[in-house]
């Protein structure tokens, strides 16, 4: 959840890290620091409040370190703030992760004179260093790491040696090369502006960096090679282009990212997917259980109706954190997939790991390129929508949703069935729809007028658009912290609808094309003979819903199984506009981070 980087070589450091620390805000922004090296001495700042607005002077240096942070021990205060000094402040460490062990650690450590400054769990990593430190940083890390217990993304310098030491496990820990220096940091987005040329540190291993070499080990510390990979970021696109925030621009690309998600795998009317999964397994394939977190484990909801729907194939969801510890009833002839936009939550992971330990096939389906999830999933679809930076999903739930319609349509193509043909036209005309629907944003706006100071909210909706009420009532109240719940639209009745008076605004998704159209009607009933103020996400052309709502968003007509799509694009707008109109900042929402790399 926290962001750590780490910089060394013939260029000061201070602009470096404080811009990678930046573009890595959205992970954690509690509170910053960072620590520079210069003539054997380390100079220590951290403040509290976000770093668009520091003002304070850079410190001299060639080395260094920083950290941006989401609290998990310890209170937001500058104390608790990395990076973390040894006794001696001769070495200095930022961590990501959690360390679960620290109590006893502690406890140790105090036991031998240790003094602690903080009251987190990632300063015993400082003191354990120190404790094996005898002029040698990697050995010292080496030994420290070992007694560690729990996550860990970790880089410590010591003022007389010229690197940074890095070790991983269970956080991201990535290192960018080039012949201006290093940079070593928990997120790619923060090396990108520096250079391409990427080194993916793996869980257990360590790396020596100085200002022109890069040495990898492995866990009986003995060198190793990690290739260097090229990213195909581009710097541009984890900027605002001129939007006030990235989740508005996010939700604007939309028509760009869908069509990326789409790029290459539809040709001549038949589906471009590869999977890596066989014939022979999809012919025995018994279920399939899908697992995710938050908005991904909405697109999992959407991921059931179309995949029973499309293949016949019965499909469970499961949230990751509940999959991971419940001894999960799966075999060898179930599909487990795994749901994540950055391929590193941590329940997710370890969903997955639960899967693979089981001896079960794991598809992931995942948007960042070269994440954990991505990396160790058996086989795997990239969603493709580009760097997600607003810490509410927007983009990638969408794309998640083409590729989990991409893969049913490609597994019934393996199985020898029919393409539907037509499905296919429709998804090629989905970018050009969204961006009808992005149109309305300032109609959209007129609704947040109203809704925006209500404390409460009530999402309904039937069928495949029963997790789009979910997702929107969590995007509203993700960015504006109004309370609202989503409900299937006739579970309202058996308690929801106790709160339902004038001042209850309940937002229905009620397309005429849907199979449950007259049945929502009937739910809109309800809720108007109770006073509630209905605001219904409708199909163009449809005058009739217009006597029973307050508000009306109209979007286009399209196939079911890509109504989610449709549907959300609005209930995202909603939700920014609301936000906006508080004077929040939806990027920066408070308590999250965009990466829940903790359990
Ligand atoms: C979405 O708006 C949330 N911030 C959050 O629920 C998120 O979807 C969840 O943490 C899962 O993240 P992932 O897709 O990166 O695994």
């Amino acid at each position: 959840m926290c962001g750590i980087i780490g910089y060394i070589g013939i260029e000061e450091c201070y602009p470096i890290i404080m811009d990678g620390l930046r573009k890595m805000e959205y992970r954690g922004y509690d509170s910053y620091g960072i620590a520079v090296c210069e003539n054997h001495k380390i100079e220590l700042r951290k403040h509290v409040g976000k770093i668009s607005e520091d003002g304070s002077k850079s410190i001299p240096g060639k080395m260094g370190i920083g950290h941006t942070r989401w609290a998990t021990h310890g209170n937001v205060t500058e104390k608790n703030a990395h990076p973390h000094f040894d006794n001696k402040k001769d070495i200095a460490i930022v961590h990501n992760g959690i360390i679960e062990n620290f109590s006893w650690l502690k406890k140790m450590l105090e036991k031998h004179g240790h003094k602690f400054r903080s009251d987190t769990d990632s300063e015993v990593i400082a003191h354990l260093i120190e404790t094996y430190y005898k002029g040698d940083l990697e050995k010292a890390v080496y030994k420290a790491v070992g007694l560690l217990e729990g996550t860990y993304g970790i880089l410590a310098i010591q003022m007389s040696e010229e690197k940074i030491v890095a070790a991983r496990n269970g956080s991201p820990v990535v290192i960018g090369v080039s012949e201006s220096g290093n940079i070593i940091a928990s997120d790619v987005s923060a090396i990108v502006q520096k250079t391409k040329d990427i080194i993916y540190l793996k869980d257990g291993q360590m790396a020596s960096v100085t200002k022109d070499n890069v040495r990898i080990m492995g866990r009986t510390f003995r060198k190793i090679e990690n290739e260097i990979e090229k990213i195909e970021w581009d710097i541009k696109e984890i900027e605002k282009k001129g939007f006030k925030h990235f989740m508005l621009k996010e939700i604007m690309e939309q028509p760009e990212s869908l069509q990326n998600t789409m790029l290459g795998r539809i040709k001549n009317d038949s589906i471009k997917l590869s999977t890596g999964l066989s014939k022979d397994f999809l012919q025995n394939m018994r279920r399939v259980v899908i697992t995710a977190c938050g908005t991904s484990w909405h697109a999992a909801i959407v991921g059931k109706y179309l995949i029973e729907k499309m293949c016949n194939i019965p499909v469970e969801v499961d949230y990751a954190s509940e999959f991971r510890y419940r001894d999960p009833l799966i075999g060898k002839d179930d599909l487990v997939i795994v749901i994540s936009q950055s391929g590193e939550t941590a329940d997710t992971l370890a969903a997955l790991h639960e899967a693979k330990k089981k001896g079960v096939k794991t598809l992931g389906i995942v948007n960042v390129v070269g994440s954990t999830i991505a990396r160790e999933s058996e086989n795997g679809i990239y969603i493709h929508a580009g760097p997600e930076i607003g810490v509410a999903s927007t983009k990638a739930f969408t794309s998640q949703i083409i590729s989990l319609i991409l893969l049913a349509l490609s597994i019934n193509q393996e199985l020898g069935k029919n393409v539907d043909e037509e499905l296919l036209k429709s998804l090629k005309s989905i970018p050009e729809k969204i961006s009808s629907v992005l149109e309305t944003s300032a109609g959209i706006r007129n609704v947040a007028e109203y809704f925006y100071n209500h404390p409460n909210a009530l999402y309904l909706g039937r069928g495949i658009n029963f997790p789009v009420a979910l997702e929107g009532a969590l995007k509203l109240k993700e960015i504006s912290y109004i309370h609202a719940e989503g409900y299937p639209a006739a579970e309202m009745k058996h308690g929801p609808i106790a709160l339902v008076d004038e001042k209850m605004p309940v937002v229905f998704i009620a397309n005429k094309n849907g199979e449950s159209y007259k049945k929502i009607m009937s739910n809109m009933q309800e809720i108007k003979a109770r006073n509630g103020v209905i605001i219904t996400i409708a199909t163009e052309g449809d005058e009739e819903i217009k006597k029973i709502s307050d508000h009306v968003i109209y979007v286009p007509k399209c196939r079911e199984e890509l109504m989610p799509i449709i549907n959300t694009i609005p209930l995202q707008l909603l939700a920014y506009h609301i936000a906006d109109l508080k004077g929040l900042d939806p990027d920066k929402p408070k308590n999250l981070a965009k990466s829940v790399t903790v359990e």
